[in-house]
């Protein structure tokens, strides 16, 4: 006999864990349904990327006279225009715009900030491997019922209320986390929910995957040359050597090793002393989802939520993933620098 389904939706799950705070108002609850559905969206509007040239809609204007929008952008705007009117928040700030972003006049302003990457790792669309969607969620700093301002986004890290991210890969996966747990849920898409799928995640505290960019090799600091080396030699002490994994699209990468056990890196290196990926929409977001089951995460030598910003669209260099990985790298690191 066919077993019943259990019916964990995403938004069963999010309102059964505000009830166990009795002081919850049921706010964040209602922003993270608004973003489930714009994530549903974009999920679908990503599974027909590759039908554009098929269709001949390659030019700038598509059948309806539109301009085709590349699909980063229509990530960001699909984010903003399920997001704006909920009344749940006071500013948003994504990626793909240099400022922050406030909610329209007449729309009542709430008490959340959502900072957000709409779609990361835009360079392997055309090519159909896996992007995703990564967010930040923090209460205002500002007085209620007042616009927002920079202040409320550049928060640190361990202020975060809630993180997750949408990976669109084989299929699409929402992790989210508001500090108790981390838990994923697969759209079914015959259904259109989001069904949870892997409770409470907890990442190995042993890595055996490895993921970094290693044609810059050439632009490394010795610290590092040292780890990845260590690492590569494993099987000269009898220890099972780490496999190389690297997509180029940090929330896939990132969602693989929190299952698996692994670290991803991207450094800073002689080019960019900052590193690549930005503090607000990566980095944040992806450093509390990984504590949050168990993992580390460090700019080399900081905590990453620690962490002051500066400014909306700050990099810093990012060492992630399970705890005796990120413990060894930042001691091959200290090292080098003795
Ligand atoms: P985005 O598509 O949001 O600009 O981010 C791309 C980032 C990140 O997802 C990935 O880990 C990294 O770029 C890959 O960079 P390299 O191509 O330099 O390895
Ligand atoms: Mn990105
Ligand atoms: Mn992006």
């Amino acid at each position: 006999m066919r077993k019943p389904q259990r019916f964990m939706t995403l938004h069963r799950h999010i309102l059964e864990g505000e009830r166990k705070h009795p002081e919850a108002t049921g706010e964040l609850s209602a922003l993270l349904a608004d973003l489930a559905l714009a994530a549903k969206v974009i999920s679908l509007e990503v599974n027909k990327a590759g039908l554009i040239d098929i269709l001949g809609f390659t030019g700038d204007v598509n059948v309806q006279g539109e301009q085709v929008k590349k699909l980063d952008v229509y990530a960001h705007e699909t984010i903003v225009s399920a997001m704006d009117h909920g009344g749940h928040l006071c500013l948003m700030a994504s990626e793909e715009e240099e400022d922050i972003i406030h909610i329209p006049k007449h729309h009542r302003i709430g008490k959340y900030v959502l900072l957000f990457d709409p779609l990361d790792g835009s360079s392997n669309i055309d090519a159909n491997v896996s992007i995703g969607t990564i967010f930040s969620i923090f209460k205002r700093k500002s007085p209620d019922g007042t616009p927002g301002t920079i202040e409320d986004a550049l928060q640190k890290g361990v202020e975060q209320v809630a993180a997750g991210y949408i990976v669109y890969g084989s299929s699409t996966i929402f992790v989210y986390t508001t500090g108790e747990g981390v838990h994923a849920f697969t759209l079914d898409p015959a259904v259109g929910e989001f069904l949870l799928s892997h409770e409470n995640i907890r990442i190995p505290e042993k890595a055996h995957i490895y993921s970094i960019n290693e044609g810059n090799y050439k632009y490394w600091h010795q610290g590092l040359k040292n780890y990845i080396k260590h690492i590569q030699d494993a099987d000269n002490r009898g220890e099972k050597p780490y496999s190389a994994r690297y997509i180029g699209s940090m929330v896939a990468d990132i969602h693989r090793n929190l299952l698996y056990g692994g670290i991803f890196i991207y450094p800073a290196d002689k080019r960019n002393p900052n590193g690549k990926l930005r503090l607000l929409y990566e980095c944040n977001p992806m450093a509390f989802i990984v504590e949050s089951a168990g993992g580390r995460a460090i700019d080399g030598k900081r905590r990453i939520l620690e962490i002051q910003p500066e400014k909306l669209h700050q990099r810093v260099p990012i060492y992630i993933g399970s705890k005796e990985a990120v413990d060894m790298v930042e001691r091959f690191l200290q090292e080098a620098e003795e």
